[in-house]
């Protein structure tokens, strides 16, 4: 099965996508890597239920690996744990030559990627992710960063892998939730960049969420394509990369309002999607039809698609000026033109944001 290439020059790698993909994962390790040697830092949960046919792989292609396990979730993303993974890779004798491999969800890659990116000022990096976000989302790209008491990502650095080894079937044992949250990013890449894409995934609904595997496969596939094309233009997010962040404005907004917790982030994504498509036809930018179209695929998924009564209004919208990507106190939203076309945009007031924010309260109340 072809791979997905992210052509950045000296920095160009693969994504291979396919099922099964594990059991041979030590193969395309071998080839790769500098020196026999891949500390592998893996969260717990993943390791218990995957870490046997990584390490046969491993081992049967002559690999020697050391493990780190760290916590699952967020949790991992603190400087303590990068200090306590430095310790290990000392103890390990991790050195220049070793591969660094990042086995779990996006929390343990952005991790390992920075633990990766410093140590030794910087080795070699392999990203496995068994989350469909991190398949589709947070393992291509080469953001990588820790969590600091004063906000998310703030230590961080752009340090690519060397390749990113997908293996679908480790999605069989994620929580549904967190496949749904998942798939919400899916359905971002048909907005902002693929009509087709988006009325592919609109079809195979069924399919995906019952993990099919060849439905399952093009939906990575054809996300990963699209965030390639995007990291290709942008790889230091000085433009396009912005429009990755559609629906997620008012998601952050959302995502702190329930305190990092409760809400998973592609169900905060899905409600902001369907809010920002809303605000885009405030500012007769697109037809209400189309934002209607989102809404309602987004809701077929199962995902949330309005916010939350128990949310205080008032604090999500001060919140808006602390948006890392706010410009002079004003955020900027990414907003649809048509279904595969967005644009970045600062038109948006705050007082338009409060509009849809209560707007959308009412509905949650009316289905309550
Ligand atoms: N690691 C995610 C990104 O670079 O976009």
């Amino acid at each position: 099965m072809p791979a997905v290439d992210v052509a950045l020059g000296e920095r160009s790698y693969t994504i291979q996508i396919q099922p099964g993909l594990l059991d041979r994962s030590g193969d395309t390790l071998a080839a790769l890597c500098r020196s026999p040697r891949v500390a592998v830092v893996a969260q717990r949960r993943v390791w218990d239920r995957w870490g046997a046919p990584l390490e046969v792989s491993l081992k049967q292609a002559g690999l020697a690996h050391s493990v780190h396990l760290v916590p699952n979730g967020e949790g991992a993303k603190r400087i303590a744990w990068l200090q306590r993974l430095y310790a290990a890779f000392a103890a390990a004798g991790v050195d220049r030559q070793s591969t660094v491999a990042a086995f779990g969800g996006g929390a343990v890659g952005d991790l390992a990627g920075f633990a990766a990116a410093t140590w030794l000022r910087g080795v070699d990096f392999v990203q496995i992710p068994t989350t469909l976000l991190a398949q589709v989302d947070a393992s291509v790209g080469g953001k990588v960063g820790v969590n600091l008491p004063s906000g998310k990502n703030l230590a961080g650095a752009f340090w690519q892998p060397r390749a990113v080894l997908i293996d679908p079937q480790t999605l069989r044992t994620l929580p549904r939730r967190e496949l749904l949250s998942g798939l919400a990013e899916v359905i971002k890449y048909g907005i902002i960049l693929d009509a087709d894409f988006f009325e592919w995934v609109r079809e195979n609904r069924t399919a995906l969420v019952s993990l099919e595997s060849e439905a399952l496969t093009h939906a990575i596939r054809r996300s990963c394509e699209l965030k390639a094309f995007v990291v290709q233009s942008d790889e230091r997010e000085s433009g396009l990369r912005a429009i990755l962040n559609y629906g997620h404005t008012i998601g952050h907004l959302i995502e702190r309002e329930a305190g990092y917790a409760g809400i998973r982030h592609g169900e905060a994504v899905a409600i902001g999607m369907v809010l920002a498509a809303r605000l885009a036809v405030r500012l007769g930018m697109l037809e209400s039809a189309a934002a209607e179209r989102i809404r309602q695929t987004i809701h077929s998924f199962g995902l949330p698609v309005s916010v939350p009564q128990s949310m205080t209004v008032d604090r999500m919208v001060s919140g808006l000026s602390l948006d890392k990507k706010a410009r002079g106190g004003r955020a900027r939203f990414v907003l649809p033109e048509r279904i595969g076309r967005v644009v970045v945009t600062d038109a948006v007031t705050p007082e338009m944001v409060r509009e849809v924010i209560v707007e959308s309260q009412k509905e949650s109340a009316g289905r309550s």
